[in-house]
């Protein structure tokens, strides 16, 4: 079967909206959300707007700031220090990839770890791998685990967990957290020997590489739950371009037991998951 990502955010977007009302009338606090974008790439300005507009529709704030392509790395950090001492500003976001000239993880390392809404702060990373609950984890890994419940329930123990990649963003803090849902997990990336036969051994199979339709039907255990977080822009035969993931979707649909689709599948969970982390932010800024 599939499982539909666009509806299971609207369903976490929905619960959210209840939180933050109910959190804005006992505190008389309105949760806020500060997106910094540098420069003019178009897909992340599509990605931030986005952004804006899911955070303003379940009643958060939403403050946008547009720096041009020439700004320097003192000029984002001297902002970054004012956003940090302002009790105003719950969640702060600098929209990846930075111009080349910005070392992007002194940025990353300049945002106040509470409210690092993306949980790309080492010292995130470092909650999540030794599993303190005050960790603000990464949207997309939260997502890819939300929708592996969405199809097999809340326990998820002792399933064998196969991930494919394994970057900071994705492959590291998922097997992090499917570890923490009790799961064996296998990470995998572009040296593993023999990757099919360990990816056909997945109850759960997440792929996260960025190579279109690199996982094919014999890939796939008979039932298993395949999360695809691959965004690649392919040429059909046609010379349309079209968005397809790192499964080969028509192929493991037969096979799996579940398949979340791209688009629809994770990406609309990575938004949903940004601002279940804001309000995080703002209910940890009061203690
Ligand atoms: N660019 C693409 N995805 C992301 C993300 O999740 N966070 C940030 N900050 N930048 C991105």
């Amino acid at each position: 079967m599939n499982i539909d990502g666009k509806l299971t955010a609207q369903t976490l977007r929905d619960k959210l909206a209840i939180e933050v009302a109910e959190f804005k009338s006992r505190y008389k606090i309105q949760p806020s959300l500060t997106v910094i974008i540098v420069g003019d790439d178009p897909a992340s300005h599509i990605y931030v707007k986005n952004k804006v507009k899911q955070t303003q529709e379940i009643g958060m704030i939403s403050n946008e700031i547009k720096l041009p392509i020439e700004t320097t790395e003192n000029h984002l950090l001297s902002l970054l220090e004012q956003l940090n001492n302002d009790d105003s500003v719950h969640g702060i976001l600098v929209q990846l990839p930075l111009p080349k000239h910005i070392d992007e993880s002194a940025i990353i390392s300049a945002i106040n770890p509470d409210k690092d809404v993306d949980g790309f702060h080492a010292m995130n990373s470092g909650r999540l791998f030794n599993g303190e609950p005050g960790a603000l984890v990464p949207c997309t890994p939260q997502g890819c685990v939300l929708l592996a419940k969405q199809h097999l329930g809340k326990d998820l123990s002792g399933l064998h967990a196969v991930v494919i990649g394994r970057s900071n963003i994705v492959g590291k803090p998922v097997a992090m957290l499917l570890l923490q849902e009790n799961c064996t997990v296998t990470i995998t990336h572009s040296k593993t020997k023999n990757l099919p036969e360990l990816c056909k051994q997945a109850d759960i199979l997440v792929a996260a590489v960025g190579i279109a339709k690199l996982v094919k039907a014999d890939w796939v255990k008979e039932g298993a739950t395949v999360i695809d977080v691959g965004i690649n822009r392919i040429t059909t035969n046609e010379g349309a371009t079209k968005l397809v993931g790192d499964v080969d979707y028509v192929e493991a649909f037969e096979k799996c037991g579940a398949i979340t689709p791209v688009p629809g599948g994770v990406g609309p969970m990575t938004i949903a998951c940004l601002l279940k982390n804001t309000l995080a932010a703002a209910k940890n800024s009061l203690q």
